[in-house]
């Protein structure tokens, strides 16, 4: 565990404000007290079994809830179940059509209400178009577009046919697309022309066209018309998408899917290089989502829900598309970013649709806190009765701010600790019952099982820091690595045996209550998106002028960690500034601009031990500016000296 987590968990146990739920929240709350607990601590397949019982529309009963061939678990089997029917003709058959799934808000204004029984024709003839165009049941289908209605169109359209979706957030580059495409063998990949940020224009199309060049199995391109600006088309291969679905039936049978069958991988940063496709099958993957989404944000008939995600991660996936559509609830989607045209852009927004339920990231409340209160403060927030937070731990401070500035003081903040793996929600608040505590993510869901351990797998005494790990199976969990079992078993299982590892650090209080302190691997957040360091040091040696390169996370007041390089240069090659540009554009390359590094420290050599080591925890103290300890293992210990030096320097020019 680094030490900057130690130091965040002291200073998160001095937090010692509560908020209990009000009578008032819990009168009307879906969970009113701990009896759930109980029930699912008794007896928890049972109790996952009645979930699925309430939740899921099945078109044939599964047979068991659970088989567990540890580490490969498999749910509801025997179930015949399709996640388009469950998030759509559901709510249309209960007469519920023309009730909107989306609100939907374009970044320059204009917008798009979009009721079921709409956004269920539009599946059904995107459906139709993708087997026109050759798609089948097992097919893997790439999508990389902005936040446009479209895009959980196209999710819920290859989820109608049973192909498997793989989303690729729109802020990658197209090398990241291309590797993506390559992995998950995909046939097809929806984009859009160009998607609208900040005023300005993000060449989905042309990365696409770019990507393509390194991709063996697309064979064919559908592109949503959205900026309308021109883009270049390759005859036979390229579609509009208006032109496809324009003379499509308007109905489409739902495919009879297994409950075990693949709903959709996606990719996510671990300790290599590589990205993971992350499996996630049919009917547990929903479950999970949507009975967490009802628990924990206390779904009401006129909940008005804002998930303020990005769908190309997975806190889109199941709680933009997957949780509230098969809740049947009202979401607002939201294009662009929150300072266009004006800082106040999300409360204008939450003011004009009623939002009732806020689900965010800490790095989007600390720009918030930045920017300042009066921004909300010019807006009628008073719609709100509860908001959320997801990705990284979230300061007291924030979540206090939080609830005070944009929950009015009254509203409950429930901190959720989950991860791509996961699917969905695992250690949070039920607002009607749990006592809050900023900084903490509490308890495990009904159903849910975790704890915390040491290097041997046994729990730490209360209070102690170890590791996270999740005891037994749940609905959500992935399935495996997309080709890859071997790397699936190793990242997650060959630690403890029988426990699920999670790669977090955590320590629970005397109450029971989980304090996330972040990664204790090679994987940073950024922004509460998780970057790997060593896909940034493979891109930034793929540049020439780069011998060795060294990456650690780096404490940033803004987006939680920032990326903090350390290079050394090939032979005969000059540093300067214009360089440093031109290695975090390389990694933008590659990688996306998430990526790029905030800091660049050239260095002659880096910090080595006699093995030849690089020292990963000296560059973290180097970077953190901290104290060094025991330097005696390195084969160098002058390189230090130096490094301080230099690191001081490239921090001072960059604040
Ligand atoms: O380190 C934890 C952090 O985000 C990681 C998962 O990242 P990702 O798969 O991208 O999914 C993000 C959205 C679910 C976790 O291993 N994390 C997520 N939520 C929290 C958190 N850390 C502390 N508190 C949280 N509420």
């Amino acid at each position: 565990m680094t030490d900057t987590a130690s130091v965040n968990i002291d200073a998160l146990l001095k937090e010692g404000r509560t908020f209990p739920p009000t009578a008032d929240f819990t009168a009307t709350a879906n969970v009113r007290d701990d009896s759930l607990y109980a029930e699912a601590d008794a007896d928890a397949e049972a109790f996952w079994a009645k979930q699925a019982d309430k939740y899921l529309s099945f078109s044939r009963r599964w047979d068991t809830v659970l088989e567990w061939k540890l580490p490969f678990a498999r749910w509801f089997v025997g179930g015949v179940i399709n996640a388009s029917y469950q998030c759509l003709d559901r709510h249309v058959e209960a007469g519920r059509g023309n009730k909107p799934a989306y609100l939907w808000e374009g970044e320059p204004g204009d917008t798009r209400t979009i009721t079921y029984a709409e956004l269920l024709e539009q599946v059904c003839r995107f459906a139709n178009a993708l087997k026109a165009l050759g798609v089948k049941r097992g097919d893997r289908v790439g999508i990389y577009m902005g936040m446009v209605p479209e895009l959980p169109v196209a999710m819920l359209a290859c989820a109608r046919i049973g192909a498997a979706h793989s989303v690729v957030f729109g802020g990658f580059s197209a090398d990241a697309v291309a590797d993506r495409m390559n992995d998950s063998g995909s046939v097809l990949l929806i984009t859009q022309d160009e998607a609208w940020r900040r005023g300005t224009t993000v060449a989905l199309k042309r990365n696409v066209d770019d990507a393509l060049a390194k991709t063996e199995t697309i064979r064919t391109v559908v592109v949503v018309r959205r900026t309308g600006n021109q883009v270049p088309m390759t005859e036979g291969r390229d579609h509009w998408y208006h032109d496809l679905v324009e003379s499509q039936p308007t109905t489409c049978d739902p495919e009879q899917m297994d409950s075990e069958d693949l709903l959709f991988t996606l990719y996510t940063s671990g300790t290599t290089a590589k990205p993971k496709g992350i499996k996630h099958t049919t009917a547990g993957y929903l479950l999970q989502t949507m009975y967490t989404h009802d628990v924990v944000f206390d779904i009401q008939p006129d909940t008005v829900f804002w998930c303020a995600a990005d769908i190309g991660w997975v806190t889109g996936h199941s709680y933009i598309v997957y949780g509230p559509l098969g809740n049947g609830v009202t979401s607002v989607m939201y294009e662009g970013t929150p300072d266009f045209p004006d800082k106040d852009r999300w409360w204008a927004t939450i003011e004009k649709y009623g939002v009732t339920v806020l689900y965010c990231a800490p790095t989007a409340i600390r720009t918030f806190m930045k920017w300042g209160k009066e921004y909300p403060e010019k807006h009628d927030l008073s719609s709100l009765r509860l908001l959320g937070t997801v990705g990284e731990p979230i300061n007291p401070e924030a979540w206090i701010w939080y609830r005070q500035f944009i929950g009015g003081g009254r509203t409950p903040v429930v901190d959720t600790w989950w991860q791509t793996e996961t699917g969905g929600i695992m250690i949070a608040p039920l607002p009607g019952v749990t006592v809050l505590k900023p900084g903490s993510a509490t308890r495990p869901l009904p159903g849910i099982s975790a704890s915390v351990v040491d290097e041997q797998g046994n729990p730490v005494p209360l209070g102690g820091g170890g590791y996270a790990v999740l005891t037994r199976p749940w609905p959500g969990m992935l399935r495996g690595i997309w080709g890859d079992d071997e790397r699936y078993k190793e990242t997650y299982w060959n630690k403890y045996g029988d426990k699920y590892f999670a790669g977090d650090g955590a320590r629970i209080d005397e109450d029971g209550d989980f304090w996330f302190m972040g990664r204790v691997d090679d994987v940073m957040n950024v922004s509460g998106h998780r970057i790997s360091t060593t896909e940034v040091e493979s891109a930034l040696v793929d540049h020439p002028s780069v011998a060795e390169a060294a990456v650690t996370a780096k404490a940033d007041a803004q987006t939680g960690q920032a990326v903090a390089a350390f290079v050394t240069l090939r032979g005969g090659v000059e540093e300067s500034t214009e360089l440093a540009a031109e290695l975090r554009d390389h990694v933008g390359k590659l990688i996306g601009a998430i990526a790029k590094p905030k800091w660049i420290t050239f260095t002659p050599e880096l910090p080595k031990t006699r093995s030849g080591k690089i020292m990963r925890r000296l560059l973290r103290d180097i970077s953190e500016n901290r104290d060094l300890g025991d330097t005696t293992t390195l084969a160098d210990a002058n390189v230090v000296n130096e490094l301080q030096s230099r690191a001081a320097a490239e921090a001072d020019k960059e604040q």
